[in-house]
């Protein structure tokens, strides 16, 4: 997948298609710089999941986590929205319960600045990546 995002609303309902289609227990890694929409694509997903916001990024308490009402279609329970942004040592991650999260059988792990945690990321995560090509236009892209 390769596309043109015009607005924050348009990243959402991409977000939301990516969503209906992710299986439970992925790690997906969102890649991209300050302002690409990572955190618009991440509220997209938890609203397509039904979780209740606010979906504000978690910058200060570096994951938030989300239980839904109702299971998604792919068996989803649990959405853990992680900003690595501040983690200087992935130790920090682990401290905090990566393992259980990336473990959950029923989880959905989002993970914003993977790359501050590269050494954690499991192999089958999937990665999305962001980038800024006007100041209304994300270039947003995946495998599937
Ligand atoms: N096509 C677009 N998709 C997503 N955000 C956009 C787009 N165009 C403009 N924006 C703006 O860019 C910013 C994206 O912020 P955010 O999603 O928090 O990015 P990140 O989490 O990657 O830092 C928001 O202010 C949003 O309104
Ligand atoms: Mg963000």
């Amino acid at each position: 997948m390769d596309i043109i995002s015009h607005s924050e609303e348009e990243t959402k309902i991409i977000a939301r298609d990516f969503a209906k289609k992710i299986p439970a227990a992925s790690v997906v890694a969102l890649h991209g710089d300050l302002g690409a929409g990572k955190t618009s694509f991440s509220a997209g997903v938890l609203a397509a999941l039904g979780a209740v916001g606010p979906f504000q990024s978690p910058t200060f308490v570096i994951m938030h986590r989300y239980d839904l009402a109702t299971p998604s279609a792919q068996g989803i329970r649990r959405v853990y929205h992680i900003d690595a942004y501040r983690i200087d040592d992935p130790d920090d991650l682990v401290r905090l319960g990566f393992e259980e999260w990336t473990s959950d059988s029923e989880g959905l792990v989002l993970i914003e600045w993977p790359e501050r945690v590269e050494s954690l990321l499991p192999e089958h995560a999937v990665a999305v990546s962001f980038e800024t090509v006007s100041e209304t236009e994300r270039r947003i892209s995946w495998k599937n």
